[in-house]
């Protein structure tokens, strides 16, 4: 039989979060604090979206987690990431995405002037050659556009196909938790519903992990488990997908059309109602 003790430990082994930000504070340029106290937790196989309007540091909070920091003059002052249980923040980049979180940026990350195949080619995969050719595989059954304009140049690709090649990048790093930034942005709505629909079937099928930062936030909220709103570098509510439905403040500024003039954000609305009843 197992002690208390030992017990007590697999309890908290079961519970804590796959990847973890602890308090975590951004500075941009010694001076510009872009997040502040930030905390966000990622469970294991969930998908956790991160939502909050233009400047409200989502990218930030990818960069902090992934050691991107450094390449913008940004760094880490306070707080820490931590995955699978250690401590990552400090790390650089690489290294960072070799013990599995990857992302797929805000910005187009594939080589324009080189074809399908060859923008898959050159990444590398953690695995030896079958475990390559099993992971292709797999790409090419979710995205089997992939496979049939493998020898186009991917710049004559569609903004959804080119996203889907961005998807498919980040997949071949075999990541365990997969971070993605603004999938929906420049995208048709019913695209958007196919790519979220791809990503809720690899968190099914294979158990990544995914955190969806975006501003369109009624896609994110249909398979998210979990999420965060963020204003002004600080989580400013979270709870789950229902939760934020059933919030009339987050359904008037995140999920609906607001007819109060002045009203810019989740915070704005609650000072407005606060006014308002005095
Ligand atoms: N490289 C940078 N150097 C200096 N300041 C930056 C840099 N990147 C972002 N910031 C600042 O940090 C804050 C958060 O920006 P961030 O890009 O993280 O927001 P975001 O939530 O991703 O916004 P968006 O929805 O527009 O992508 C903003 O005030 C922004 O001006
Ligand atoms: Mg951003």
């Amino acid at each position: 039989m197992q002690s208390t003790e030992e017990g007590a430990a697999a309890a908290r082994e079961a519970a804590r979060p796959l990847l973890e930000c602890r308090q975590v504070e951004v500075v941009y340029n010694h001076v510009q604090v872009a997040i502040q106290g930030l905390s966000i937790e990622v469970p294991d196989g969930s998908i956790v979206a991160v939502l909050g309007p233009n400047g409200a540091g989502k990218t930030t909070l990818l960069r902090a987690i992934t050691g991107f920091l450094p390449a913008e003059n940004g760094e880490i002052t306070d707080g820490e990431v931590r995955f699978d249980g250690q401590r990552i923040s400090g790390l650089p980049p690489d290294e960072i995405a070799r013990r599995g979180v990857c992302i797929v940026p805000e910005e187009e990350s594939i080589f324009r002037s080189l074809p399908v195949e060859d923008n898959l080619r050159i990444v590398p995969h953690p695995g030896d050659e079958a475990s390559r050719a099993g992971a292709m595989a797999r790409i090419h059954e979710l995205f089997p556009v992939l496979e049939e304009r493998r020898k186009q140049v991917a710049g004559y690709m569609s903004g959804g196909e080119r996203k889907m090649l961005a998807i498919a990048r980040a997949l071949l790093l075999a990541p365990r938790v997969l971070l993605v930034d603004e999938l929906s942005f420049g995208l048709a709505p019913v695209i958007v519903t196919r790519l979220m629909g791809i990503l809720s079937a690899i968190n099914r099928e294979q158990g990544t992990s995914i955190v969806l930062v975006e501003q369109n936030a009624a896609s994110a909220l249909r398979i998210a488990h979990y999420a965060y709103i963020i204003e002004t570098g600080r989580v400013v509510f979270d709870g789950t997908p229902d939760m934020l439905r059933g919030n009339a403040d987050v359904q008037r500024f995140y999920l609906g059309i607001s007819d109060e003039a002045g009203i810019r954000s989740y915070a704005d609305v609650k000072h407005y109602r606060r006014k308002r009843r005095w």
